[in-house]
């Protein structure tokens, strides 16, 4: 089962690039571009990746982002990140990035943006990898903040494919960036959210209907409110879950209290995501393969999580007819 699961071609649709930054990686860059860290060694960092909530781990990761300074910083975490997706079969792959954790240290969105998508070009033409971008917006931050943002990030338009929403979610509910994402959406983007993570049903409603999204992410607190699920349901709005991270940060006390079967099962369009790899203890099959060993999944049930990954994705009908080809040759031969 744990072969089929590696083997298995899939998509992942919720990922923080900052996120997939291992210490190994965060100390070489943070020792080239003299960013003293406040630990010995990797070890140490390692060590401190224990979380009660998710304010905590953000903590953390608004730190370890700060060695990141220039055009090839974000080129090489980013080509680390599509290696591991080479790797792990995951044949597409949808990135969150975070300009304003950058911008607000004084590094320009155009180094952000450039260092991300040559890194996507090269994994590209290296080995066929597929990958877009999905510009977020810090909650916890202002609208006005955001709204510069997204002005700033404008230029670079053909470079990303929708806006998200990330961070402190408790306290900062969607609607404070209706006007932002409006715009976004004018502009032609798409939009994603997350919610329902740490934040109450009511958020995702919002998310929804106010911010017009086009999947929740995570969203695993809809099950407190049928009328929600069914909505879900009825429209196949998918959920970006993301297991290891829900364990790491006490969403659900342990990975067999969890509750994506149970969605699966009730006919919510579920996906299966690693949100932030070298925090939370893996990557996509590390989050597939600790499902596998904690719930009672079936071959046929993992199968449905790959296919939805790519139903969800923004790749164009043409692109999704092709990956999902390579599922389905994948799933007779095994
Ligand atoms: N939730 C909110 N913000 C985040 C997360 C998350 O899981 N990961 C990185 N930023
Ligand atoms: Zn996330």
């Amino acid at each position: 089962m744990q072969d089929f699961l590696k083997g298995l071609p899939k998509a992942e649709l919720h990922l923080h690039i900052e996120g997939s930054l291992e210490p190994e990686l965060m100390f070489e860059i943070g020792r080239r571009n003299g960013v003293a860290l406040p630990f010995a060694n990797v070890e140490e960092v390692r060590a401190a990746y224990e979380f009660n909530n998710l304010q905590e781990f953000l903590d953390i990761y608004y730190q370890g982002a700060q060695v990141l300074l220039h055009e090839q910083d974000f080129y090489d975490m980013t080509f680390a990140y599509l290696q591991r997706c080479r790797e792990q079969n995951v044949i597409h792959t949808e990135m969150f990035f975070d300009p304003q954790t950058h911008t607000d240290r004084g590094v320009d969105i155009g180094v952000v943006i450039r260092g991300l998508t040559r890194a996507m070009e090269d994994a590209e033409a290296q080995w066929g990898q597929s990958s877009k971008l999905i510009l977020c917006f810090l909650r916890h931050l202002s609208e006005e903040a955001a709204m510069e943002t997204l002005r700033q990030a404008l230029p670079y338009k053909q470079h990303f494919v929708g806006v998200g929403l990330d961070s402190s979610e408790v306290g900062h509910p969607p609607e404070k960036f209706q006007r932002v994402f409006e715009q976004a959406l004018n502009a032609g983007l798409l939009s994603v959210a997350h919610a329902g993570e740490e934040g109450p049903p009511e958020y995702i409603w919002q998310a929804l209907d106010l911010l017009k999204v086009k999947r929740i992410d995570h969203g695993v607190r809809c099950i407190e409110d049928a009328a929600l699920m069914q909505r879900l349901i009825d429209e196949q709005i998918p959920l970006t879950v993301c297991p290891l991270s829900n364990i790491k940060l006490c969403v659900f006390d342990s990975m067999s209290e969890h509750n994506i079967l149970r969605l699966l099962e009730k006919g919510l369009k579920v996906t299966v995501n690693s949100d932030d790899p070298a925090y939370f203890g893996g990557y996509m099959n590390e989050n597939f393969i600790a499902m596998q060993e904690a719930l009672p999944m079936s071959k046929e049930q993992a199968a449905q999580l790959a296919r939805n990954s790519f139903e969800a994705s923004f790749l164009t009908s043409e692109e999704k007819v092709r990956l999902l080809a390579r599922l389905d040759q994948y799933l007779q031969n095994h």
